[in-house]
């Protein structure tokens, strides 16, 4: 393999697109809508410090990890992992990690669009004036009404799929990219106003101090099990799709740094979101620990209580709407990557092909919470830190070191140093733990 191996479905026009595309598939539903819920069903501060931790020492590493084998093997994740395995003259086993991957990608996309699809029709309630001056108790009864109707559901998760199939179709520049630039800066302006909104509740202090001042005794091992998990599910990793994305890196580009950046971002709109959402729990007698419904019960009585909400609505969940999607995009790219890669078939068909069977698996969501409660712990939970474990390890211990140096890049020996130790070390042993610790091994 030559170091000038380019990906045959194209690549970034800049180090900007990059970060806009990556920083789209981070930031999503997961930061908005499945950070508040958890952080309230695990108690608060405690929990957020887990995250936070496991982040910095376990997802910063890894992230580094997956773009680097993505830009070095410049394909699909199932043949960059047989590229690189081979390249390293490694266990042919080590292939079935992009397989876990596909998989992962598959199984998350099923309920993530029925969940963005809740976002679609919540533009549709904004716009035609159902928050408007309504109390906590008006605002639960649409959320119940829209759970109790599964043809609205439907109609919704098929649009989404839909909006998101034809993004990916057109391919990186021509769908992806353009997709993906007026989001964040719209999204995060959004977020600062509902922010303001929290500091007139009066219970802003109160929604912080759930966030932030930590009671460990509200942790147990499947809470630690589950910042972990959410730590990878919101920073895309350990299933391929930030490792597709970099296999459309120019190839002068600072994986570290880029990395860095793109963790603090999304780990700002996760932040951000809190804290416009806890106080307004608080204020109105919520319960944090509401479930995936807490952010359909809390920020509509938000934009129903301030001057011009409903605009403001309309614009906050039709930017979460694009906010999944360009997560979205990334769920499904490994796998249309893979079948145009090894199937004679166009993009659009793969597109189509793999929309079509993601969206038979969502109506399990559609039609039973536990479905999706099941699909969601074996896949963020499980499948990604797994994956995230492997491709650790896979970076650190299986790459030749003159390989991931050189495609690194670092001008500084010691950051070097400090990622190999992290990757090969410390990221794969916390996961191990984790795993350990909810197996009950240490009683
Ligand atoms: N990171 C996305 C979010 O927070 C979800 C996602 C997970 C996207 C895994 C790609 C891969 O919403």
């Amino acid at each position: 393999m030559t170091d000038t191996k380019k990906s045959i479905h194209g690549e970034w026009s800049s180090r900007f697109a990059f970060i806009l595309a990556a920083t789209g598939s981070a930031v999503g539903l997961g930061n908005i809508w499945k950070f508040p819920y958890i952080t309230g069903e695990n108690g608060g501060g405690a929990f957020v410090i887990i995250y936070l931790l496991c982040v910095a020492v376990i997802g910063i590493p890894i992230m580094i990890a997956e773009i680097m084998m993505g830009r070095r093997g410049r394909q699909c994740p199932i043949n960059t992992l047989e590229t690189l395995t081979e390249e390293a003259g490694a266990n042919k086993n080590w292939h079935s990690l992009g397989w876990l991957g596909v998989i992962a990608g598959f199984l998350i996309l099923s309920y993530y669009s029925v969940i963005a699809g809740w976002a679609m029709a919540y533009v549709v309630k904004a716009f035609t004036g159902s928050f408007s001056g309504e109390g906590a108790a008006q605002i639960k009864t649409l959320f119940s009404d829209l759970q109790a109707s599964p043809g609205q559901q439907i109609f919704w998760h098929t649009t989404f799929m839909f909006a998101t199939m034809s993004v990916v179709a057109p391919g990186v520049q021509g769908g992806l990219e353009k997709a993906v630039r007026f989001l964040m800066p719209g999204l995060f302006v959004l977020l600062m106003l509902l922010v303001a909104y929290a500091m007139t509740t009066g219970a802003y202090m109160q929604g912080l101090a759930f966030l932030f001042k930590p009671d460990f005794s509200e942790i147990t091992g499947d809470s630690v099990l589950t910042a972990m998990g959410h730590a990878f599910f919101t920073l895309s990793l350990g299933m391929g799709a930030i490792m597709v994305y970099g296999s459309y890196l120019p190839k002068d580009i600072s994986i570290a740094k880029t990395s860095i950046l793109i963790a603090c971002a999304d780990t700002l709109v996760a932040l951000l979101a809190g804290i416009a959402i806890f106080p307004i729990v608080f204020a109105y007698g919520l319960e944090a620990s509401a479930g995936p419904g807490l952010i359909f019960q809390t920020l509509p009585i938000a934009f129903g209580n301030m001057t011009g909400g409903w605009l403001f609505g309309v614009l906050f969940f039709v930017l979460l709407v694009f906010a999944a999607i360009s997560s979205a995009i990334s769920l499904i790219e490994p796998a249309v990557a893979w079948v145009v890669e090894n199937y004679n078939v166009d993009r659009k068909k793969a597109s189509i092909y793999m929309g079509l069977a993601t969206w038979f698996l969502g109506l399990g969501t559609v039609f039973s919470e536990s479905f999706f409660e099941k699909i969601d712990y074996l896949t963020a939970n499980l499948m990604l830190p797994l994956g995230g474990l492997c491709i650790a390890l896979f970076a650190g211990r299986v790459m030749l070191q003159k390989h991931t140096q050189a495609e690194l890049a670092l001008d500084n020996e010691t950051e070097y140093a400090v990622w190999k130790f992290l990757v090969s070390y410390i990221a794969p042993a916390a996961v191990f733990l984790v795993f350990l610790h909810v197996l009950g091994v240490f009683g």
